[in-house]
């Protein structure tokens, strides 16, 4: 008898974005005239920079012709674009990183998802509320969780709330903890962490020896110059924390795919007995055994986000994506909402008018004015009573959505 892996058993009925999804699709069918307006899930609906194309379609050509074909690349990424990162996206900082410190993958969700096999079972997890929710549906299939309780959170994991009452901070855990996943700056809260505060995760980090586990996939859209770029900024980091970053946020590559994670060989976590491992030779072995490599001609693509060219487009959109938050932003304030994040992050977090349940206002928003946004709560308990809207719509339907919610929304 084939037996299943319980702890599956233990998550909620569907992935958060699947049931938003069912949801939406159940209201189109019945009301097929709505022109609805999706800024629910966080995908980018501006095409790839020229730049990109044209690299990728000579990578296409290289593969048309024996003499230029590849087939199976290095499992940890090509060297021309580890160069390429490391180049712009560390040394550019200050910080130096040898290139089989970087692994190039299919996606920041896959790497956050899969990073939690190469550690131990027992290991006490921290996330912050509300979170992406990778993170913690990750740890509960691998059975550091127990059951989901009455309140919406499981049983042995650290809850670190993150609330306009704390001003989106999360405190240090007051019990042992042995990983903390930080997302910097926030999905869902679109709020950042400062360089103070993140310099205490890493002193925390150090004297507990526990590991930090960074997604930092929003990086591009940081503004103010309080809030590092990588956690690698801060002293100490290399010794403590993995950094998970990705293209498709900052280039446009949700369909692409294309990501990478930084895992510092200095970074160490134990056997039982207190014996040092380094997590990069473990990494390397799990992603050797099964990953085959981020494929040759969108590594080229990417390769080609840090061209001149590359960069002044890249930049342009996002600049794009960075308006309409800030149509968004200002827009929603004027409806006389309360909102929060959207100045380094395309994710704007808005408390729901008179504490109404997050799914009661994506309910409302969905059939008053045929608008698609996150129910916090689905985030988690902390983000109860919250909602989130994301800037990577197009211009003209960002407008129309906060004109819509701005005169014809009952709030
Ligand atoms: C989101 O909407 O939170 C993002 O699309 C998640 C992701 O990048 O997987």
């Amino acid at each position: 008898m084939a037996l299943i892996n319980e702890n599956y058993l233990k998550l909620p009925g569907s992935y958060l974005f699947a049931e938003i999804a069912r949801r939406v699709a159940a209201y189109k069918a019945e009301h097929p005239e709505a022109k609805i307006i999706r800024l629910g899930i966080g995908d980018v609906t501006q095409p790839l920079a020229p730049a990109v194309i044209t690299a990728m379609h000579a990578a296409v050509d290289e593969m048309a012709q024996a003499e230029t074909f590849r087939g199976y690349g290095p499992e940890q990424g090509y060297d021309f674009l580890i160069a390429k990162i490391i180049e712009h996206d560390y040394a550019a900082r200050g910080i130096s990183l040898a290139n089989d410190e970087v692994f190039v993958s299919d996606g920041a969700k896959s790497d956050v998802g899969n990073i939690q096999e190469i550690f131990g079972v027992a290991n006490t997890v921290a996330i912050t509320d509300p979170v992406y929710p990778v993170y913690l549906d990750t740890n509960v299939m691998a059975g550091r969780t127990g059951a989901l309780g009455d309140d919406g959170r499981f049983a042995g994991l650290v809850y670190l709330p993150c609330t306009a009452e704390n001003g989106f901070t999360p405190a240090l855990p007051a019990s042992r903890v042995d990983m903390v996943y930080l997302c910097v700056p926030n999905n869902p809260t679109g709020t950042a962490l400062s360089r103070t505060e993140l310099k205490k995760w890493v002193d925390w980090a150090k004297a507990n020896k526990a590991i930090l586990l960074y997604d930092s996939a929003y990086e591009a859209y940081i503004r103010e110059p309080q809030v590092p770029h990588s956690i690698y900024e801060v002293e100490g980091a290399q010794e403590v924390a993995v950094e998970f970053r990705s293209f498709s946020k900052t280039a446009g590559f949700t369909g692409t795919r294309c990501a990478y994670t930084v895992v510092p060989k200095a970074v160490v976590a134990y056997t039982k007995d207190g014996q040092a491992q380094p997590l990069n030779k473990l990494w390397n072995r799990r992603q050797t055994t099964k990953f085959n490599g981020t494929p040759y001609v969108i590594q080229k693509g990417a390769e080609a986000v840090y061209s001149p060219a590359g960069r002044e487009q890249v930049k342009a959109t996002v600049d794009y994506y960075m308006t309409n938050a800030a149509i968004i932003r200002e827009g929603l304030q004027s409806a006389g909402l309360e909102v929060y994040g959207g100045v380094n992050a395309p994710y704007i977090w808005l408390k729901t008018p008179n504490n109404m349940d997050s799914w009661a206002f994506f309910d409302k928003l969905l059939t008053e004015v045929n608008i698609v946004g996150t129910p916090g709560s689905g985030f988690g308990p902390s983000g109860a009573g919250y909602f989130r809207l994301t800037a990577f719509g197009n211009r003209e339907n960002t407008e129309e959505a906060i004109g819509r919610i701005k005169t014809k929304l009952s709030i």
